[in-house]
C-alpha cells in the first residue's frame, strides 16, 4: 500500500488532521492500536477554544459541536471562600465552548467514515522506518499479519506514550520536563452543573474544579496525592470532600450523584524539541504535554495539526517545503506560550506539599494581585481563551 501521509494515532490530533488534509485531496490513512471503542471510552478535558472551533467547522465536524456545545464567557475562582469572576467576553472579547472531547473525537470519526478515508484500528506493533529517505515505510500487524505502507511523510499524532516520538535518534531530540508532586481525582456524574460556568478553587485542602459536559452532566476534580487510588475515594468521600473546598453557594447546589467515571490522572509539563525528524512530524501529546489546569491539551493539538495541514498543503499544492522546514520553529513558540500558562495556573491554583510559609504568602499575593487588577484578568483572559495562530 502507497499513500501520501501515514498518520500515526486516532486521537483528536491524528483525526483532524486527517480531515484537513482529506478536505484539500491528500490521500492518508490513520493507523491506530487500539479498538475504535477504546478511543471513544476514553474521558478527556473540555475546554475549546475559538480557533479549535474554527478548525472543526472547516474540517465539517462541528455541527453537533455549535448545536449542543455550551458557550462559556468567563470562569469563576475560588480562593478563601470568595469567588471571583473573570469575564473573558468583556477582557478580550473572546468565549470558550464546552463540549467533551470524546464528542469531538466521535464527531470527527464520524467525518471521517463520511468521506470514506481509511482508518485500520488494533494496528499493533507499528514502527517507523527510513524517516530521513524521501520513501518512509510504516510497518504495523493486523489479525497477524505484517503490513507495509509506503508514504512521502508520517504524522505521529501518537500520543505521549506512542512510537513516533521513540523513534527519533536520542541524540536528535532534548526532552523539558516537569511532574508535579500530585494528581487530579476526576468524577464523571449525571447531575446538573453547580454554576453555569467552571469554578477553580483554591483551598487550603487543595485544588478543586466544578467543569461540566451538558446542562445534565458534570466534571468534577480535586487534587490528591500521587499515591492515592480510586479504591481509596468512594463517591461520598469525593462529594463530601469536594463540598468541603468549594462555597456555600456552590456547597447548597451540588448534586452528588453515582459516579460513571473516575479515575486518577498525574499532572505534568513536557515538550520534545524538535518536533521534527526526516519526514516525521510530530503533533500533539506525541510532542507534548500540559498540566490541565489551563485546559490547552487539546488546544494545543490543534494548533499544530493547523500548522502541520497548511505545510502539508503547500508541499502538495504548490511543491514548496517551506512551510514544513518551519513546522516545528512555529508550533513550537506557541506551545511554549501555552506550557507557560498552564503552568502558571497550576501553580497558582494547587497547595504544593513542599512548598514554604514564603511559597504560600507569594501565591496568595499573585491571586489578590489577580483579583484587583483589570491588567493581569486580561492576561489570563487572553491565554485562557486562545492566543492567535
Ligand atoms: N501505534 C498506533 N497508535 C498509537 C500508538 C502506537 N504505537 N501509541 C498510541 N497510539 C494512539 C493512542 O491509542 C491514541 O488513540 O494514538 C492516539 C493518541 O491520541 P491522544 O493521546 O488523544 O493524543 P492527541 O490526539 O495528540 O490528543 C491531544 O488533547 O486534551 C488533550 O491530552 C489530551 O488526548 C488529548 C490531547
Ligand atoms: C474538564 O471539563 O474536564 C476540564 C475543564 C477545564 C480544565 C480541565 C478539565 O481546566
Amino acid at each position: 500500500m502507497r499513500v501520501q501521509v501515514v498518520i500515526v494515532g486516532s486521537g483528536p490530533s491524528g483525526l483532524l488532521l486527517g480531515q484537513l488534509l482529506a478536505r484539500a485531496g491528500i490521500e492518508t490513512v490513520i493507523l491506530e492500536q487500539k479498538s475504535q471503542d477504546y478511543v471513544l471510552g476514553r474521558i478527556r478535558a473540555g475546554v475549546i477554544e475559538q480557533g479549535a472551533v474554527r478548525l472543526l467547522e472547516e474540517a465539517g465536524a462541528a455541527g453537533r459541536l455549535h448545536r449542543e456545545g455550551l458557550v462559556h464567557d468567563g470562569t469563576e475562582i475560588i480562593f478563601r471562600g470568595q469567588r471571583h469572576r473573570i469575564d473573558f467576553k468583556r477582557l478580550v472579547g473572546k468565549v470558550v465552548t464546552v463540549y467533551g472531547q470524546t464528542e469531538i473525537t466521535r464527531d470527527l470519526m464520524d467525518a471521517r467514515e463520511a468521506i470514506g478515508a481509511t482508518t485500520i484500528y488494533e494496528a499493533t506493533d507499528v514502527s517507523l522506518h527510513d524517516l530521513t529517505s524521501d520513501q518512509p515505510t510504516v510497518r504495523y500487524v493486523k489479525d497477524g499479519v505484517t503490513h507495509s505502507v509506503s508514504c512521502d511523510y508520517v504524522a505521529g499524532c501518537d500520543g505521549f506514550h506512542g512510537v513516533s516520538r521513540r523513534s527519533i535518534p536520542e541524540e536528535l531530540i532534548q526532552n523539558f520536563e516537569r511532574v508535579y508532586p500530585f494528581g487530579w481525582l476526576g468524577v464523571l456524574v449525571d447531575q446538573p452543573p453547580l454554576s453555569h460556568e467552571l469554578v477553580y478553587v483554591n483551598h487550603e485542602r487543595g485544588f478543586a474544579l466544578c467543569s461540566m459536559r451538558s446542562p445534565t452532566r458534570s466534571r468534577y476534580y480535586l487534587q490528591c496525592r500521587l499515591d492515592e487510588h480510586v479504591e481509596d475515594w468512594p463517591d461520598d468521600k469525593f462529594y463530601e470532600e469536594l463540598s468541603r473546598r468549594v462555597d456555600p453557594a456552590a456547597r447548597a447546589n451540588l448534586k452528588p450523584g453515582v459516579s460513571i467515571e473516575k479515575s486518577i490522572a498525574p499532572l505534568r509539563s513536557f515538550v520534545a524539541e524538535p518536533m521534527r525528524y526526516g519526514n516525521l512530524f510530530l503533533a500533539g501529546d506525541a510532542a507534548h504535554i500540559v498540566p490541565p489546569t489551563g485546559a490547552k491539551g487539546l488546544n494545543l493539538a490543534a494548533s499544530d495539526v493547523f500548522y502541520l495541514s497548511q505545510a502539508l498543503v503547500e508541499r502538495y499544492r504548490k511543491g514548496s517545503t517551506k512551510g514544513l522546514d518551519g513546522y516545528a520553529e512555529k508550533a513550537l513558540a506557541r506551545v511554549w506560550k501555552a506550557e507557560r500558562f498552564s503552568w502558571w495556573m497550576t501553580s497558582l491554583l494547587h497547595r504544593f506539599p513542599e512548598s514554604s510559609g514564603f511559597d504560600q504568602r507569594i501565591q496568595a499575593a499573585e491571586l489578590d494581585y489577580l483579583f484587583s487588577s483589570e491588567a493581569a484578568q486580561t492576561a489570563l483572559a487572553e491565554n485562557y481563551v486562545g492566543l492567535p495562530y
